[in-house]
């Protein structure tokens, strides 16, 4: 329930998660948001996985590896993250003299959520000698605790960084590092980590779809499971997928990855057709819950009111940012953005 008082709203913030406030329903949210960027000189970084409205008015749409990029290169005096929680963390690490918000604090991930810090220590200190490459879908404790962070976009490269009998912890995503493993010939242990959205597409609904629309390539970011990989035509990050369907020669696909990144292929390629992987039951759950957190009122009151801020333990900022420096420099020299 919205509150009146401004006061009451800031101090509910670290409950609820974003100022619960109303706003005037007059207000044109689109005109407000671009007026606050001006005023502000404030970036507005969105993921693909935003809704619809968030990503018309954002000043850059990503993948991970591309927030991150952005992020660390912005001259802007606030970056606003719509996207979730470790994305915007991401972005203090790299660029920690900017005020970094977040529409929404518990925009989470699960993915992140399944490697908590004090488990993971145990499970690396049961594999000495193992370098660490965590995928950046994880909170700044676990990137403390790692050699090298990757994004889907980079972690081929990543891997082929360090000799070929190097021992590997592979966290938090088991579906993505069994992918890497194969692909790479490596036998990384893998963390049993998962992400819920990539988990519920059902391989019986989309062969039966694949039946119906056998012009359609099935596409799929590599967070989905192994059986639905093997029967993709072509697996990558969100921006791989993107530039995919827009250089293919197909007229329809099916989208084995969140449904925001639908807007972006829509309109980069008018004319073709763009069927979501369905879920294995009846619910919309290839919603990103988290992602779809952030609304366009939240992002107008967080940056109207400069609130809710990251705001990150030195000593951790620092010990995280070491592996992701080192992943940020990988890419570059493989000429990686996102
Ligand atoms: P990308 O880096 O491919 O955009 O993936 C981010 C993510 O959260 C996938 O679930
Ligand atoms: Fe995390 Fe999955 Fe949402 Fe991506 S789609 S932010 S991995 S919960």
């Amino acid at each position: 329930m919205a509150v009146i008082n401004m006061e009451e709203a800031r101090k509910n913030v670290s409950r609820v998660g974003f100022l619960d406030i109303e706003i005037d329903p007059t207000l044109d949210l689109f005109h407000e948001i671009e007026r606050l960027k001006k005023e502000k000189n404030a970036i507005l970084l969105a993921h693909y996985y935003q809704e619809p409205d968030i990503q018309d008015v954002a000043d850059y749409i990503g993948d991970s590896l591309g927030l991150a990029q952005q992020a660390e290169k912005t001259t802007a005096d606030i970056i606003v993250f719509a996207g979730v929680h470790f994305m915007a963390e991401t972005a203090k690490i790299l660029n920690p003299t900017k005020k970094v918000l977040l529409p929404d604090l518990n925009a989470g991930c699960s993915l992140a959520d399944s490697a908590p810090a004090d488990r993971f220590r145990a499970f690396k200190e049961q594999h000495p000698n193992h370098i660490v490459i965590s995928y950046i879908n994880c909170t700044a404790d676990i990137k403390a605790l790692s050699d090298i962070i990757c994004t889907s976009s980079n972690a081929e490269k990543i891997i082929e960084s360090l000799p070929a009998d190097q021992p590997i912890i592979f966290a938090p995503d088991k579906n993505l590092g069994a992918y890497l493993n194969k692909k790479s010939g490596r036998n990384m242990v893998l963390w049993d980590g998962a992400c819920m959205v990539h988990e519920i597409f059902s391989l019986e609904k989309i062969t039966k779809l694949k039946v119906r629309h056998p012009e359609a390539k099935l596409i799929a970011h590599p967070e989905c499971e192994e059986p639905l990989l093997k029967i993709a035509d072509f697996i990558g990050s969100t921006t791989q997928l993107l530039k995919y369907t827009q250089q293919d020669p197909s007229s329809s696909y099916i989208v084995a990855t969140e449904t925001g990144i639908l807007h972006q292929m829509q309109k980069a390629s008018a004319g073709k057709t763009f069927i979501p992987a369905p879920p294995n039951n009846s619910c919309a759950c290839n919603d990103c819950p988290y992602m779809k957190l952030n609304t366009l009122e939240k992002l107008y009151l967080c940056m109207e009111y400069e609130t809710p801020e990251i705001l990150m333990d030195e000593q951790l900022r620092l010990a995280a940012k070491k592996p992701i420096e080192r992943m940020l420099e990988i890419s570059k020299a493989a000429g990686l953005g996102g």
